[in-house]
């Protein structure tokens, strides 16, 4: 059985106002009755094929996620508490080790919590057409077809011509191109996006730290096994911990990687990173606008009016492609094209205090 990892600790900024520092996207309802994590843990469970997830977060988050996971009857095999987030490859190894100590012969499969995946079982078979690879101690990706040419995702060039039945070899991996590199890699075909979903055994994962990012086992494996057990979390140990790089598991690991198979999916992914993202995922009228309940729209296209507070009604007139979202005690306006630079807004905010 694979142990998925669900990976819960970021912050999500560019959906403020929704998305809070203390409660960050994925534990928001966005486009679903449940939460983006919440479909994330029910996705990886109910089946043979998964034990008990373990839930890595910060330690702001542990009661969202233990209130989340008993609302949907989802009992956690193990929350680990990092003391701050250093980012996925710190996260990642932590996991790692911790499952090593039981079994480093176990795989698991890295799950981020603000994705969309709407097809439960196409998911799960594409998981199944990842577990050759697994076993032949690859690391497995999952590939989405682009469809514009995207800066924030990684980017996966397929090695066609040693395609095998379930996955195929990549030649490179490429984190977070520029906009040129991206346009050229979309245009020349063959390349793929990261859907951020990984597969592997521990020990596999643990050797390609050993080989790429040796200075993070040391601090990570110490933060391990210091860590504090404390009302069921596994608090892992601040003073090594915070020696451990910020560094996401694909600069870190999966760009410097020669063993990386990719099992395409095509069955529906879409990151909520942003309120465009959100906007193009719910259901648009004839004139492309999405308006949640309590919101007008009068003559207005392409937007998205929302209104997360009982108190606030909200009426659009005339508006092209423009979100706006309101909450108590905060509303954004932003023309829809900007909906990236929201993560602006929210460092300008921090500074004013
Ligand atoms: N526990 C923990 N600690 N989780 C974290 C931390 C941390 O410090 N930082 C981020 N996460 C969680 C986020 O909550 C999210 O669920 C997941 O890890 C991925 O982090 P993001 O920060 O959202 O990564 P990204 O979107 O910029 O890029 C990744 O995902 C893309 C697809 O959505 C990369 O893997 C890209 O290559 C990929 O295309
Ligand atoms: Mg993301």
């Amino acid at each position: 059985a694979i142990t998925p990892v669900i990976l819960c600790g970021g912050s999500g900024t560019r959906l403020w106002p929704v998305s809070r520092k203390s409660y960050p996207k994925q534990f928001a309802r966005l486009v679903d009755d449940t939460s983006l994590f919440q479909a994330t843990a029910e996705r990886l469970s109910g089946s043979a094929c998964f034990t008990k997830p373990v839930v890595v977060t910060n330690s702001d988050f542990r009661f969202v996620v233990t209130e989340q996971l008993s609302a949907i009857g989802i009992d956690p095999g193990a929350i680990l508490i990092e003391p701050e987030g250093r980012n996925t490859a710190p996260a990642v190894l932590a996991a790692a080790l911790h499952l090593s100590r039981k079994d480093p012969e176990a795989a698991m499969l890295v799950a981020p919590s603000d994705h969309r995946i709407p097809d439960r079982e196409s998911f799960r078979a594409a998981v199944e057409n990842g577990r050759a690879a697994l076993e032949q101690g690859k690391l497995v990706l999952f590939g989405i077809h682009p469809d514009r040419p995207e800066t924030g995702y990684g980017y996966l060039e397929l090695d066609l011509a040693n395609a095998g039945p379930a996955t195929t070899p990549l030649k490179r991996f490429v984190e977070k191109p520029d906009a040129e590199t991206a346009a050229k890699m979309l245009a020349q075909g063959g390349f793929l996006w990261n859907a951020g979903i990984f597969l592997f055994r521990v020990k596999d994962i643990l050797a390609a730290f050993e080989r790429y990012a040796p200075g993070l086992l040391a601090p990570v494996s110490a933060a391990v096994d210091q860590a504090e057990v404390d009302l069921g979390f596994l608090r892992l140990a601040p003073g090594p911990w915070s020696e451990a790089e910020d560094i996401s598991i694909d600069y870190a690991v999966m760009e410097k990687s020669d063993a990386l198979e990719v099992v395409p999916f095509d069955s529906g992914w879409s990151d909520l990173g942003g309120w465009d993202a959100i906007w193009r995922e719910l259901e648009q009228d004839e004139n492309g606008v999405v308006c949640s309940e309590g919101a007008t729209a009068i003559d207005c296209e392409g937007s998205m009016l929302r209104t997360g507070s009982e108190a606030i009604e909200i009426v659009g007139i005339g508006l092209k492609d423009v979100i706006a979202v309101a909450m108590n005690d905060a509303v954004l306006v932003a023309s829809k094209d900007r909906a990236q630079d929201v993560k602006l807004a929210v460092d300008a905010l921090k500074k004013k205090g």
